[in-house]
Order: structure tokens, then C-alpha cells, then sequence
């Protein structure tokens, strides 16, 4: 299927995102916060991940049970502010493996400029989801999917807390075939580059740098 979005609209997601999205939420809540969203995201784009199934003994009786297939999965959190997203993802798949990919603007030429790239070596063999809270322009979520697409991965997704219509419109012209996990699709970009109503720099409000 192509062009999917899944918005992860339950109450509790929805709640959480209210009190992140106010400025008198202070750093420490803010962090609190998108990790308990994050693990809720989590738990809806691994919904349809290959479970096989196994024979197991239970204190009573030999019975047949299933447990995930094959290699674990891996997560890549755009730097820096995906990294906000990874540890709620983490602690509800503790096992899995972790990317990292580093972009940056240049300002002169307006283009993504990557400055890190590490993933496991073996990704073709694996599921791999991309974090970053928020979908804007979406350049720097094209250009990561773009690069880890050379690496032929098992299959790709990509999470995000904030949407917004020009990001998912722009993502999904290059990278059709990647579904889009959100909490929310908000109403526009600003001249600046921001979601409106949004939350503000999500890197800033993550690590209190502002
Ligand atoms: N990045 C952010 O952190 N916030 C926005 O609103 C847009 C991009």
C-alpha cells in the first residue's frame, strides 16, 4: 500500500500531546511525556510485525506459543531530537537495536548536509523504524529515509508525535512506500518552518536549550 498514514489518535495519546503542546510545560514533564507517547506509538507500528511460532513448557503443560521472528528490529532516531523518541520505544522493545543518523541545514545552500551515519550492518534483514517528533518540511525525514534506503532494509516506517499536511504531502512524493505513524496532523507550516499550532522546537523543548 502506499501513501498510509496511521494517526494514533487514543485518549491517552491525545491527552499527553495537549499538555506537551503548552508552553508552561516545563522541560522535565516535556521529556516525561514523549516517552510515555512514544511507547504508545511504539506499541502501534510494531501491530503488524512476523511472529512465529514456538513450543514452549509452562509449569503445567507443553503448549505452542508465539514469540517475534527473526532479527530484531531497529530503531533510527533522527538527531537529536528523535532521540527523545527513542528511550519510550526502548523500553517497550528493550532488545532492539538502534541507527543513528545526523543532518543538518546548510544555510547557504538550503541543503540537508549529513554529519552522522551508523546502523547495524546486517539491516537487510531487519525491520528498521525512523523517529523525529516532528514532521514539517519533511527534508530531513526524506533525506534520512533516502540514506537508509541504500542499505536495502527489510522494511521501513517512520514515527513521528507531529504532522502536518505540507511535510506528509512532500514526504510522500519521494518515499510513498514508507508509512507514516503520528499523534497528530496539525493545520499548516509557518513562514518559518514551523508546525502551527505545533509545540515549538521539539529540541529545545527535549532538552532545555532555549
Ligand atoms: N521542528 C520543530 O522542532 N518544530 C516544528 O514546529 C517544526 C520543526
Amino acid at each position: 500500500m502506499l501513501r498510509v498514514v496511521h494517526v494514533v489518535d487514543h485518549p491517552l495519546v491525545q491527552h499527553k500531546l495537549t499538555i506537551m503542546r503548552s508552553k508552561e510545560t516545563d522541560c522535565a514533564k516535556f521529556r516525561q511525556l514523549l516517552k510515555e507517547i512514544s511507547l504508545l506509538l511504539c506499541y502501534e507500528v510494531t501491530r503488524d510485525v512476523q511472529l512465529e511460532e514456538v513450543e514452549i513448557e509452562t509449569p503445567l503443560t507443553k503448549t505452542k506459543a508465539k514469540l517475534l521472528e527473526g532479527k530484531k528490529l531497529v530503531f533510527v532516531p533522527i538527531l537529536r531530537a528523535g532521540t527523545g523518541i527513542l528511550e519510550g520505544m526502548l523500553e517497550l522493545v528493550p532488545a532492539a537495536r538502534v541507527g543513528h543518523i545526523g543532518l543538518y541545514r546548510d544555510p547557504k545552500t538550503l541543503q540537508t548536509v549529513e554529519y552522522y551515519f551508523n546502523l547495524p550492518h546486517d539491516v537487510s534483514d531487519r525491520d528498521v523504524i525512523v523517529v523525529d517528533p516532528m514532521l514539517a518540511t519533511g527534508n530531513s525525514a526524506i533525506a534520512a529515509i533516502s540514506r537508509i534506503k541504500q542499505k536495502s532494509p527489510k522494511s521501513l516506517k517512520f514515527v513521528n508525535l507531529i504532522a502536518c499536511p505540507e511535510g506528509i504531502q512532500n514526504f510522500h512524493a519521494v518515499h510513498p512506500d514508507v508509512p507514516i505513524y503520528t499523534a497528530a496532523i496539525d493545520e499548516r507550516l509557518n513562514e518559518h518552518g514551523y508546525i502551527l499550532p505545533g509545540l515549538g522546537d521539539a529540541g529545545d523543548r527535549i532538552f532545555g536549550t532555549k
